[in-house]
């Protein structure tokens, strides 16, 4: 267990000494976090001595029992007092750790908003072994980093992503718009936790809206082949029907899959943070078994994640078998936001 020590007074007073993960980062320490807004859970800590002033977050990020337990998030407090504090998941910290694997963009395709990325491994598939539902960060020249999850199973000599074309969105605007067939950039990981048990038993029930699809169809495909006997459930939501994408994939899946039902939700209601969470529970009451014993994966954006999350719980679903991908947005430094012609000017293609 790492432990790090925030003194909070030894240092110079400064006007803003920020929150314990900016603090942290600002010292060198190679903190766990990504999104520095509450919502992914990847900066947990434990607060050993001291005390914090917290800020609101998600509860799929800290849930009550573990803030009972004096878990707190780093990128959500801030020091009150000198405090002690470990990180939870030492194997996340060393980022620079994982695997960085050079990748060349096969195909770039559009699907309205969505680009269905493939891209080959510049290397030996082995190099790149992920479980379904992991993502892996794009590492593209003079571009913040993101993280895309892969929408393929492991394996194979490429790798599939989809991602949502964001107005004005940094790294997504770019793939969009510049990627092309033949251009080479890199893939670090992969993470995360949201991926598939294949010694589970049960039925698994996987829930997308958006993009969210990409982790759960790796899931689902691999699920068909480790584990053919479980029932499997994939509810997709979007918000309009236009938005729908990657259907006559999902197709031909349910017609050669007997024990895959495929069900799509579209909800033109506003607002976005109870996405689809009527029609989704409607689904969700109407299948022939119970969630008791049911593995959950759900994927999107993170206030979509939550409210979902918490519909399965009440459903019966067991909270440790409930695994969820937030699609988080990364913190945005304001000297990032620079101006289109200067970002593509510090673009180096690479083909
Ligand atoms: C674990 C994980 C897996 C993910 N997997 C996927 C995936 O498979 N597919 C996918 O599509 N996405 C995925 N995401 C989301 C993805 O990583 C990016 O966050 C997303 O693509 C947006 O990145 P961007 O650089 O294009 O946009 P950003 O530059 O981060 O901006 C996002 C949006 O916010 C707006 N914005 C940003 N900062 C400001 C500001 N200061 N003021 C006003 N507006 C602002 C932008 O205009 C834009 O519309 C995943 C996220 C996580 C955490
Ligand atoms: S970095 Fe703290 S919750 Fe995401």
């Amino acid at each position: 267990m790492t432990i790090i020590k925030i003194n909070q007074w030894a240092e110079p007073l400064i006007h803003h000494k920020g929150t314990l993960l900016e603090q942290a980062l600002r010292r060198g320490v190679p903190y766990p976090h990504q999104c520095r807004s509450g919502e992914c859970g990847q900066c947990k800590t434990r607060l050993i001595s001291g005390s914090v002033r917290q800020m609101p977050c998600l509860d799929i990020a800290l849930s009550d029992n573990e803030r009972q337990d004096n878990l707190i998030l780093a990128c959500r407090s801030t020091p009150v007092t000198d405090v002690e504090v470990s990180w939870l998941d030492e194997a996340d910290v060393d980022e620079t750790s994982a695997a960085e694997i050079p990748v060349e963009v096969r195909s770039v395709k559009r699907e309205g908003r969505v680009c269905r990325l493939v891209v080959a491994l510049l290397a030996d598939p082995s190099a790149m072994v992920f479980k379904p539902g992991q993502y892996v960060n794009f590492v593209l020249p003079g571009l913040p980093v993101r993280p895309y999850s892969m929408a393929s199973v492991s394996g194979s000599a490429t790798l599939e992503f989809h991602i949502e074309h964001q107005d004005n969105g940094f790294v997504s605007d770019y793939i969009a718009r510049y990627l092309h067939a033949g251009d080479r950039f890199s893939v670090r990981g992969p993470f995360g936790d949201a991926y598939l048990r294949p010694e589970e038993k049960g039925p698994l029930v996987a829930i997308a809206a958006g993009t969210g699809l990409a982790p759960l169809v790796s899931i689902i495909r691999s699920a068909i082949i480790t584990t053919p006997e479980r029932r499997l459930t994939l509810i997709y939501a979007e918000r309009e029907k236009r938005h729908q994408y990657y259907l006559e994939e999902l197709q031909r899946l349910a017609a050669n899959t007997p024990i895959l039902n495929v069900q799509l939700v579209v909800s033109a209601d506003p607002p976005l943070s109870t996405l689809h969470n009527d029609s989704i529970t409607q689904c969700l009451n109407q299948l022939s078994y119970s969630l008791q014993d049911a593995s959950v994966y759900i994927a999107g954006s993170p206030v979509m994640v939550e409210s979902v999350a918490k519909t399965v719980k009440l459903l019966g679903a067991d909270q440790h078998r409930i695994r969820a991908d937030a699609f988080s947005r990364a913190a945005v430094q304001g000297d990032q936001r620079v101006s289109l012609v200067a970002r593509l000017g510090r673009l180096l293609r690479t083909r």
